[in-house]
Parts: structure tokens; C-alpha cells; sequence
């Protein structure tokens, strides 16, 4: 075995040379990869014994892309495209041999290979999209070469990987390997040569790209407007694909680099490999270590079998693991996991699982009105309505009940985790485990660290959160936590700027435009305007008093603020609540005026940031970047737009002070800033600097 750089080294077996990359964890193709496939590939083309290539990695998967971490620096030469037109110029035939995942410009050096064999759990993708990129080392001209348009479109559009099945189906790949992969591609290898098998350069092959049907081109670009609005690499892909039908392997290959160029230097891809490494650093606990012991949860108590409960339970159900669930009275079970199995019944006829699926996942979930049932469970989770005496009253019940070192959690969203722990003999097995609803949905999942909450409890929420499939955020006590303590300040914005002049329509466009699914005023009514609403004392004192006085609750009874045609869901006008807002604002003594849309956007945006500052300031968070990762996936904040703090910085800390103080000036102390804010100002850094 020679080595060729750190990374890369040429092994003999016979007639084939193995070309090994070992760069951990998952072989990104980083300099050293690109220089050593480079300089061992022209050592292997020298070497007369040599009359194949095997390219094969080390550890846990075959090259998992570009190395990203490189991205935004200086490139080094050797670049991927120069050394994967090496590969496919080369004069002996060379054969990619994958297990792991096969992404990015991984799969793109294997189709820059002469022949492509894998394991059968290997997994291909271009997820390059998925980084605001395209592939950019050949992989939108070889790759509609070789499996077709249409078909490289889906994969290199959405980002999702196939599995080594439809690779093979598809002709992506030659062979799948039963057994030992070394074995099995040296042996390909071999009978390549004994059979003196053409070699097949993907860049010449044009059957399928001389058959494309030019409507996919309109047609996908008509779809991911929709799908992904705003998004800027999946038109871009749509495009380079068509090049590579409409121009020569060269032009094509031209084409890619400079869209590819294009995007890289864009915000959106900047702002979408952030968050890449935002969702893996939020794991990364200062004082948790991979030491830390975790317990075993094998049996899982759920206290509620409401939305909330019922959404929780299936999150457990969907990862194998048995859920007992409590309700007070038999009818209001009944009615949950009845709830609970239209869900699951409505995911089998969209055929997301199989029938089967639904009765293994019913059985694991098992009810009872007795919570003494939970005596025997490893974690409880209670997910009753927001009452803290209520709150107090279960957990001083499950203290008795649960066995010792039984982990006790709450979901509640707004109330003092420490309040309800003093309530147990154990406040260092409790915490906050606040899902998102629909809980079986939605990714984002905080979890409040209380005072007393040990380190190996915190640890194991974290372990239980990833085999859940949630994204786990660590925050601290306080009012709403992190994310509804920021979005309480939209939320008050946006419902002051219609007094002041704006109307819902302005403001929800605006929001809209920035990215967000909704806006405020279509998400109130999406979300219930009588939420929170007291109707015995409501007294016309506010938009929602007003509203809900009208029998006006949102999309539930086709009016709110916005009207709604039968069973529709889209937001229709409704001149009488503009009306309405019109003449309470007067009443109210504002004095209506011109609202721009600069001023609703800063206005609803920058509050957030400067909300997020004093979390950080007060330790709630660990690092802005968490705080970004609850915004992307919990209140459909534009990953693009990488997250409120990513974009504080986009913007530029000293802007944001400014608008902030301006604001302060006119409208008062909801925009006076944080003093982290004006720190970082003062010391001319910004919240990516806090991101360690
Ligand atoms: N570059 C640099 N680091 C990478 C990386 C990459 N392409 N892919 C993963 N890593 C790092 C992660 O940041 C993480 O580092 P950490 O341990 O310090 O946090 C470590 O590798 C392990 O990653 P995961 O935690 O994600 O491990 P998983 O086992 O869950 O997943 C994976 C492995 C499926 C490979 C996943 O990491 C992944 O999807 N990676 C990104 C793949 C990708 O986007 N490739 C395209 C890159 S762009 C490109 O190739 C451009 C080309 O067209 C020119």
C-alpha cells in the first residue's frame, strides 16, 4: 500500500489497483481526497501491472460530497471537475465500489468511474440542492446521460437519495455486491478485463437524452415554484438538466460551473450551509459528553390524549417503542385513539405505510384511565392543557407512582418547569419536553433544562429526541421558552401595525414574501382566534375580542380575518373586518397612516432577533445558531434565509441596532435593544462569532 496523500493511497491486489480514500467521518472529498485520487490515478495509469482501478473508501460510507466545510474559502487546486475528467479520460477502466452513501460529488466521482457496483444498503443522492447548490462536478450532465432526464430531475431537484434497488433499475449502477464489497468489486473488476468489457464513459452516451420530452423541463419548473418558492438552486437545476439535452457534454459541463458558481457566492446557498452544520452543532451540549450515561427508554407514559398527547404517542409508536396513554375518562380515550388510528389510517391510504404498519402501531399504543398504569414506564410525558395547578397536582401523583429514576416530563409551552419539579421528591429526573403541534409532524422539539435537571436526564432526552426523528433544542426556563418568547414579539407587532395603518392582506404579504408559509394574520386564523380568548370577560378591548364577539374564530368556521369559501383553506378578502379594523384603530385614537412594506418586515423581524439577543444573554439558548434551527423548523422560517440571527448578521448588526433604536424612539420600549446587541456592535463581531 503506497501512500498517495494523507487521505488517498494505492494498494496492488494483481492486476487491479485499489484506490483507497480514508478521510473520517464520511469521506468528503477535501483537498487531500482530490489531490490523492488525482496523482494516484495517473500512478495507477503508469504502472503497466495495473489494468483496473477500484475506487473504494475506509469507515462508515463511500465519499459523502464536496468537503462543505471548504466551501466559501479559496479553492485549492486540484478542483473535482478537473480530476473527474481525468477519471473519465483515463485509459484503464475504473470501477467505484460504495457502501454508505454514494452523495454529492461522491456520486458524482462514481459516475465519472467506468462502472458503478454497492453493497445493497448503499444509498445515492445529489442533495447538493438541499445547500442553496447544484451538483457542480458533471453530476447535471452525466447524470440525465445515463438514467435519463426525468429521472435525474427527481433526484437532483428534491435531493433525496435512492436506494441500491432502484439504482440498479434505473442503470445507475451495474452490480449489487452480495457479501464483502472489496471481494466482490475485485472480482468485477476482473471479469471487466477477462471479458474485455467496453468501457463505458457516461459523458458519450445520448440515447436517453436524445428521447427527452422537452415538457418536463415547464413542467418541473411549474411544480417547485410551487413546492419550492422562493428557492432559488431547484430552478437552477431545472436548467443545467436542460442544458445538458440542449448543448454539448463541454458546453453543458461550461453551463453547470458558472450557475454552480452563482448560487455559491449567493446568500441563499450561504444561509443553507449554515443551517447544514447549525442542525448538527445544536446536539453538541457544553457540559453533556459522549461519556455522559444515558438510560434506556424502553416504555414510554403519555398524561393527555388530546391533539398534543395523541401526536406524541405516535411519534413513539412510529420508533417501536410502547406508549401507555392516561386520560381521566374512558370516552375522552376512546375518542383519542380513535384519533390516532384515522391518522394513521390517513398516512396508509396516501400510502406512506402499509396496513400492517397501522396495526403494529396501535398495538404499542395502549390506553387505561388509571395512572397508577405507569408505574413500570422509563419516561412520562404529560400533555394536559395548560393549567399549572393542574400541572402540580400530576406530577406530585406520578412522584408516588413512578419508579425510581423514571424521567418525568412536561410538555407544557408557556409555564415554570422549576414550579412544577418542586412538586416531586426527584426534580432532577424532570424537564420540559415542548413538541410542536402537530406533533407527529413537526421536527422541532425544545427541550427545557430545568434548574435542577440532571446531566445524564438532559442526555437522555437527547438520545430519545433522535430516535424519535425530532430535532432537540436545549433551552433554559423562561416565559414561552425560546421560540414563542421571539414570536410573541411578531405577533405583537404585526397586531399593532393594523392599528396604525397597515391592514392583515399588507402584512401577510409581506411575511409571505419573506418566505414563511403564512403570514400572521392568515396563521391566526389557521391556528384558532379563540385560543386564549376569556368569553366572559371579553369586553370589545381588542382586534381578537372584537373578532371572536363575532363569532369570527378563524378557518375552523370560515371567518375570521379573512373569509373562507366552503372547505377551503385559502384566505379570501374581507372588507368588513378592514372596515372593522379601520374603525376601532380611530376609536382607539390612532391616527391611521401609510404603512411601507420595509417598515412591516423590520418591524416583525427585528424584534425577534433582538429578543433572541437577550435569551442569549440570559443563557435560555445556547448559541444563536439554536435559536435558528428553532425558527426553521418550528415557525417556518425560510431556510434560505438561514434563521432570524443567521440573518441578523446577513443584514448587519449595526442596521439592525439603528432600526432598532429609531423604533425605540417612536414607538417605545418593545424595541429598546439588548445589551448583547449593542456589545457585539460595539466590538464590531456578530452572532456568528457566538456560534461555538
Ligand atoms: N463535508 C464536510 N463535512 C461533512 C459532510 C461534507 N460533505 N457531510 C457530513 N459532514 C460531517 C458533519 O458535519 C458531521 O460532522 P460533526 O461530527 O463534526 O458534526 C459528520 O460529518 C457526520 O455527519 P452527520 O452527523 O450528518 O452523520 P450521519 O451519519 O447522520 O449522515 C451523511 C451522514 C448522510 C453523509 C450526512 O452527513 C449528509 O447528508 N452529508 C451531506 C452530504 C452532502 O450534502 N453532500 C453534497 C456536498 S456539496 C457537493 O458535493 C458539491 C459537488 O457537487 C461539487
Amino acid at each position: 500500500m503506497v501512500a498517495i496523500t494523507e487521505a488517498v493511497s494505492l494498494e496492488k491486489d494483481g492486476e487491479i489497483g485499489m484506490l483507497w480514500i480514508d478521510n473520517p467521518p464520511v469521506n468528503a472529498l477535501g483537498h487531500l481526497v482530490r489531490k490523492g485520487l488525482a496523482d494516484g490515478m495517473e500512478q495507477a495509469e503508469k504502472d503497466d501491472e495495473i489494468r483496473a482501478v477500484v475506487v473504494i473508501c475506509k469507515g462508515r460510507t463511500f465519499c459523502a460530497g464536496a468537503d462543505i466545510r471548504e466551501f466559501g474559502k479559496p479553492p485549492k487546486a486540484p478542483h473535482l471537475p478537473d480530476v473527474l475528467n481525468r477519471f473519465d479520460q483515463c485509459q484503464k477502466p475504473i470501477i467505484a465500489a460504495i457502501h454508505g452513501t454514494a452523495f454529492g460529488g461522491g456520486l458524482e466521482t462514481a459516475l465519472s468511474s467506468h462502472f458503478r457496483v454497492a453493497v445493497a444498503s448503499a444509498r445515492f443522492g445529489l442533495p447538493e440542492v438541499k445547500l442553496g447548490l447544484l451538483p457542480g462536478a458533471g453530476g447535471t450532465q452525466r447524470m440525465p446521460r445515463l438514467i435519463g432526464p426525468e429521472k435525474a430531475l427527481a433526484m437532483i431537484t428534491s435531493g433525496n437519495p435512492i436506494g441500491a434497488d432502484k439504482a440498479l433499475e434505473d442503470g445507475l449502477i451495474d452490480e449489487i455486491i452480495d457479501g464483502d464489497l472489496v471481494e466482490g468489486a475485485v472480482g468485477f473488476a476482473k471479469q471487466v478485463l477477462s471479458e474485455n468489457r467496453p468501457m463505458v464513459r457516461v459523458r458519450d452516451l445520448s440515447e436517453k437524452i436524445a428521447r427527452a420530452d422537452a415538457q418536463i423541463f415547464d413542467d418541473f419548473r411549474k411544480q417547485l415554484a410551487r413546492c419550492a418558492r422562493g428557492f432559488e438552486a431547484p430552478q437552477a437545476c431545472v436548467d443545467t438538466v436542460e442544458a445538458a439535452v440542449a448543448k454539448s457534454f463541454e458546453d453543458g459541463l461550461t453551463y453547470e460551473r458558472k450557475r454552480f458558481e452563482e448560487l455559491m457566492n449567493g446568500s441563499q446557498s450561504a444561509a443553507q450551509r449554515y443551517y447544514f452544520f447549525a442542525e448538527r452543532q445544536v446536539a453538541r451540549i457544553p457540559d453533556v459528553t459522549k461519556d455522559t450515561v444515558t438510560m434506556d427508554i424502553q416504555k414510554v407514559g403519555i398524561i393527555g390524549a388530546g391533539t398534543m398527547g395523541g401526536g406524541i404517542a405516535m411519534n413513539f409508536a412510529n420508533a417501536g417503542i410502547p406508549v401507555t396513554l392516561v386520560e381521566a375518562k374512558q370516552e375522552f380515550l376512546d375518542r383519542g385513539l380513535g384519533v390516532i388510528r384515522k391518522n394513521y389510517d390517513i398516512s396508509a391510504s396516501r400510502g406512506k405505510i402499509s396496513s400492517d404498519d397501522v396495526d403494529k402501531r396501535m398495538e404499542l399504543i395502549s390506553g387505561t384511565i388509571r395512572m397508577e398504569d405507569l408505574a413500570d414506564v422509563d419516561l412520562v410525558i404529560e400533555a394536559v392543557y395548560e393549567n399549572i395547578n393542574l400541572k402540580k397536582e400530576i406530577f406530585s401523583r406520578l412522584d408516588n407512582i413512578c419508579k425510581d429514576g423514571a424521567i418525568l416530563a412536561t410538555n407544557t409551552s408557556y409555564l415554570d418547569v422549576n414550579e412544577i419539579a418542586a412538586q416531586t421528591a426527584r426534580p432532577e429526573s424532570v424537564l420540559g419536553l415542548h413538541f410542536f403541534s402537530p406533533a407527529n409532524v413537526m421536527r422541532l422539539l425544545e427541550i427545557v433544562r430545568a434548574e435542577k435537571t440532571s446531566i445524564p436526564v438532559l442526555a437522555t432526552a437527547m438520545a430519545i429526541a433522535k430516535k424519535i426523528k425530532k430535532i432537540a433544542v436545549v433551552v433554559g426556563v423562561c416565559y414561552g421558552f425560546a421560540g414563542n418568547r421571539m414570536f410573541a414579539q411578531r405577533k405583537r407587532e404585526s397586531e399593532k401595525l393594523i392599528l396604525e395603518g397597515a391592514l392583515p392582506a399588507q402584512v401577510d404579504r409581506v411575511i409571505y414574501d419573506f418566505g414563511f408559509p403564512m403570514g400572521p394574520f392568515a396563521l391566526a386564523d389557521l391556528i384558532g382566534i379563540d385560543l386564549g380568548w376569556d368569553k366572559d370577560n371579553s369586553n370589545s378591548r381588542t382586534m381578537q375580542e372584537m373578532l371572536c364577539e363575532q363569532g369570527r374564530f378563524g378557518q375552523k368556521n370560515g371567518k375570521g380575518y379573512y373569509n373562507y369559501a366552503e372547505g377551503s383553506r385559502a384566505p379570501g378578502p374581507a372588507p368588513e373586518i378592514d372596515d372593522l379594523i379601520v374603525a376601532f384603530s380611530q376609536k382607539k385614537g390612532y391616527i391611521r397612516r401609510e404603512i411601507s412594506d420595509e417598515e412591516i418586515l423590520q418591524r416583525c423581524i427585528y424584534p425577534i432577533i433582538n429578543e433572541g439577543a437577550k435569551i442569549l444573554e440570559e443563557k435560555i439558548a445556547v448559541r444563536p445558531s439554536d435559536l435558528d434551527v428553532i425558527w426553521v423548523n418550528g415557525y417556518g422560517w425560510p431556510v434560505y434565509r438561514g434563521g432570524p440571527m443567521f440573518y441578523a448578521d446577513l443584514v448587519g448588526l449595526d442596521k439592525v441596532l439603528d432600526v432598532l433604536k429609531k423604533f425605540q424612539a417612536e414607538h417605545g420600549d418593545d424595541f429598546k435593544p439588548a445589551p448583547l446587541l449593542e456589545q457585539l456592535v460595539s466590538e464590531g463581531k456578530n452572532f456568528g462569532s457566538l456560534n461555538a
